[in-house]
Parts: C-alpha cells; structure tokens; sequence
C-alpha cells in the first residue's frame, strides 16, 4: 500500500444466535465465525472495524443476554478500535428499552480517517419502521452530521443496515430495503456520498446509483437467499479511490 492508504474491515449480521446449531459457543456457531473475523483484523494490518448491525439475532428473549456476552468477549479481543450501527434484530421499539442499548453497544457513529468521512445511522429508524417521530429523529441526526463532513474528505461514506433497495424495478413496496430511498439517495447525492455500505440482506451487492456506490455485505452468520459463503469485506482506501474484497469466515 502506498503511504497513505489503509484497510478497515466492515462486517455485518454477525447475528450471534442466528445460526449455532451446537449452541452458541459450540462448533459452527456463529461465535467461531464471527471470531475469524475478529483474528484476521488482528493479524492483517487493518486500521479499524465497522459494524453493520444485527449484531445478535434476539432484541430480548432467553437467549439475549448471552448473545450480548459473547458479543462483548469477542469485541474485546480486538486489537483496533470499533464503530457500529444497530439493526432490526438488536433493537426493540424506541423508549421500549432494549438489553444492547443499555450495554452501551454502537447505534450510530461518526468518523474521518485520513482522506476518508464515515457516518453510521440507525436504519431501522431512518427507514420510519418505527414511526415518524423517530424517522424525523434520524432525519435530522443525519442531515447534521452531513453538514459536519469535512471538505478535504473525499470518500464520503454511510453506513446503515438495511440498503437503499433490493429489488429491480427500484420499488417503494421493497420489505428489505427503505421505502423512502429517494428522499434519502437525494440527500447522499447532494452531500457527495460515494458509498453505502449495508447488511440486512444477508446477501453480498453490489450496485450503483446516481453515482453513488451501494455494497451490502454478507453476513458472517449465513446466507438467506441463494447459497453463498459468509464472508465480510476488507475496504483498502487509497488517495483517489478505494476498493472492496471479500474475506470467508467459514470452516475449511
Ligand atoms: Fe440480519
């Protein structure tokens, strides 16, 4: 890499609890995978991680209290800072209190390393599933924070969990994506995003709109839609751009 370049790593739906068929801390659970990730930030010179939500499966059950240990211990091992935003499956309704938010867990961020301007939103609210107040809320977080976006920054990017869209014709009825993507995409376009970087899918995309890069990520705990190896991204961003790979975290 030359000088000024460096890597971060943005892994999403780690999901722990989702896909533990021997239980949560047994063989192929979503703990060992997301542990791999964990080990290859360690060892390959990557600058920090990025979290992109659905970082356990249970808002608050049984089960939600040794998803958010484990989420913790694993988190720990990290040898570089972490910065994060929430999910669906984290979060319950606003002001109905929630375990991951109590714990102190990432919901939204901000950040600029070198040429590089980072903004994490709360897409659950963003996309108004949990009403227009707290829509309006995000809303005008966001509109803030972009307004903050220092001009020397030329990679502009956003991260959120669910993605602009899923589906082609872009649609407003898209239950995986965010209904409101045109208010939102004319707002990135007209602050220069140059990337959104998703989850929620549990599928890898990679898209383009009005100019903007859209790359939602697999998640580390499994795919949903069509057979793909769970994986997170490695983005290395140089002086005048910037490219993505993919890193397995599956067994063998
Ligand atoms: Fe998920």
């Amino acid at each position: 890499m030359s000088s000024s370049a460096f890597r971060f790593a943005f892994i999403t739906d780690p999901q722990l609890g989702m896909n533990s068929p021997s239980g949560l801390r047994g063989p192929g659970s979503d703990k060992e995978r997301f542990d791999r990730a964990i080990a290859y930030v360690n060892d390959n010179d990557i600058a920090f991680v990025v979290l992109g939500g659905d970082q356990i499966n249970d808002a608050d059950n049984e089960h939600t209290d040794e998803e958010l240990d484990i989420l913790e211990e694993s988190l720990a091992a990290l040898t570089v800072p972490y910065y994060g935003v929430a999910g669906n499956h984290e979060q319950l309704g606003p002001g109905d209190g929630c375990k991951y938010l109590d714990r102190g867990l990432p919901v939204r961020f901000s950040l600029t390393h070198g040429n590089l301007h980072m903004i994490g939103i709360n897409g659950p609210w963003l996309r108004a599933g949990c009403g227009d107040e707290w829509h309006q809320r995000e809303w005008d977080y966001l509109t803030s924070q972009l307004s903050q976006i220092p001009a020397e920054c030329n990679h502009r990017f956003i991260v959120m969990h669910y993605p602009l869209f899923y589906q082609m014709p872009i649609s407003t009825d898209d239950d995986l994506g965010m209904p409101n993507h045109a208010k939102i995409i004319d707002l990135y376009e007209a602050h220069g995003i140059t990337c959104v970087l998703s989850g929620h899918l549990h599928q890898d995309m990679d898209a383009r709109w009005r100019g903007i890069s859209l790359i939602a990520s697999i998640g580390t705990a499994m795919s949903v839609h069509y057979p793909e190896e769970a994986a997170f991204k490695v983005i290395t961003v140089f002086e005048d751009g910037w490219s993505v790979r993919r890193v397995a975290v599956e067994d063998g």
